[in-house]
């Protein structure tokens, strides 16, 4: 197990560049893996998440060059042509990468059974499961929530009109990536709108997609059986990976940091709208358009922040970020309340839980809810042994309260980082925060 030790940093200062984005890679790998043709990835994320994905790929027979170089490409098997794998297909700690990969393995001439780490394995796969049920395709997953190994026994996927009972991407791309095989629409209703990279990506494989909002809400619909084709795509960097530095500018006095080349996608940069509506000095300073996704440079500064509320139909756009808001919160004045956002508590750990509890050792006042936190600030932190229960995100929050606590904070179970930011400790020295690895 690996630890970080933070100690208290004074003004961080500088510019940052973080790697590609985790949902973008995971996307671009598996439709490039479906195409007919070459594809071509730029700033792949090479992290152990999305190295899983690519190597259970690999597994079914998808030949791919320079993973982990500056440009990746893809040999297509087309959307019937992988191979059964020999052996389990290990999607490591991944949730993204095996929903995903269950999608597109409902349509495939054989069955494969995938498996994950022991955080994946208490995974539920029964969202998936369900929707894949309804059209026809079996999954064997253990017990009634379907965890992991799941075996999913490939077939031909009827089409369906699908109310996903929760906002979730991972369920949406499933089923449409399913959908691809099935004859006829199969569409997403969703009940507030998740990350839209997989009904954009298949628009850039030459899918129709079509997407909307009806009266149950948002949904996304394709049309099959589809062919993708090869493509080059751009990844820009993670928006989720760079809201730890914004974070640390805004609570370290002094600071000044820019993010360079993130994606703004609606969908996920939400988080900027929070932190602006709690008067973070927090603005985007360029911003271009790079195959369909918003990109560009946002920029942070210390100041004072007020409480506010999220929830509703904000939380999936920000899902990732609130461990980290929580830390935010904790330096704000008044009660900050996060609502409706229960999904926590299913992601790589019970991240209302960990936040909460570890929060509360370094002074804090949260009070944890069934589908959220109340944050009460601001309170001085103070630095202790804070456990990260091996999830990238619990480890990363905690490092920027560290930046700001008395005394060292040291966090354990951080070795969870390397699944989507190898490199998070180096880029935080090189802003001039005191960070240690053992
Ligand atoms: C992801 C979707 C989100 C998010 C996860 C990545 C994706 O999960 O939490 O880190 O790439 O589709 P849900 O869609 O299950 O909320």
């Amino acid at each position: 197990m690996s630890t970080l030790k933070i100690t208290p940093s004074g003004r961080l200062r500088g510019e940052v560049f973080v790697p590609g984005d985790k949902s973008i890679s995971h996307r671009a790998a598996i439709f490039g893996a479906l195409a007919e043709g070459t594809t071509v990835i730029r700033g792949f994320l090479a992290a152990e998440d999305t190295l899983h994905t690519a190597g259970a790929l690999r597994q079914m027979g998808v030949t791919m060059g320079g993973v982990g170089t500056a440009e990746m490409l893809i040999r297509g098997a087309g959307l019937r042509g992988l191979f059964a794998p020999g052996t389990p297909l290990d999607l490591g700690n991944s949730g993204t990468g095996m929903r995903l990969l269950m999608g597109a393995l409902a349509g495939q001439t054989f069955s494969a059974t995938l498996i994950g780490d022991e955080s994946l394995s208490r995974r539920p796969m029964d969202r998936i499961a369900a929707p894949l049920g309804l059209m026809g395709i079996r999954v064997e997953g253990r017990g009634e929530r379907c965890l992991p190994p799941v075996t999913v026994y490939g077939g031909t996927p009827a089409p369906i009109a699908y109310r996903s009972p929760v906002a979730s991407a991972q369920v949406k791309s499933a089923v449409l990536l399913a959908g691809l095989f099935a004859e006829g629409t199969t569409s997403v209703t969703e009940p507030a709108l998740s990350r839209d990279h997989t009904e954009r990506m298949l628009t850039a494989f030459g899918v129709p997609v079509e997407a909307g909002t009806g009266p149950d809400g948002p949904y996304a619909a394709v049309t099959g059986p589809a062919t993708l084709h090869a493509t080059e795509i751009e990844v820009p960097g993670d928006f989720s990976s760079g809201a730890y530095f914004l974070a640390a500018a805004l609570l370290c006095p002094g600071s000044d940091v820019t993010v360079r080349e993130v994606i703004l996608n609606p969908t996920r940069a939400a988080l900027l709208n929070v932190l602006q509506r709690m008067g973070a000095s927090v603005s985007i300073v360029t911003e271009k358009n790079q195959a369909g996704e918003r990109v560009g440079d946002v920029r942070a500064t210390f100041g004072r922040l007020q409480a506010t509320a999220v929830a509703g139909a904000e939380i999936p756009a920000l899902i990732d970020e609130i461990p980290l808001l929580a830390v935010v919160a904790t330096q704000a004045e008044g009660t900050t309340e996060i609502r409706d956002a229960a999904e926590l508590r299913v992601k790589e750990s019970d991240r209302i839980a960990l936040m909460a509890t570890g929060l509360r050792r370094m002074g804090a006042r949260v009070q944890e809810l069934p589908d959220g936190m109340v944050i009460e600030g601001p309170t001085a932190l103070c630095g202790t042994e804070v456990d990260a229960s091996h999830d990238h995100r619990i480890a990363m929050s905690f490092a920027v309260a560290g930046l700001i606590a008395t005394g060292m904070t040291v966090i354990s179970g951080a070795e969870s980082i390397a699944t989507s930011f190898p490199g998070f400790a180096e880029a935080l020295r090189a802003l001039g925060a005191t960070v240690e690895e053992a």
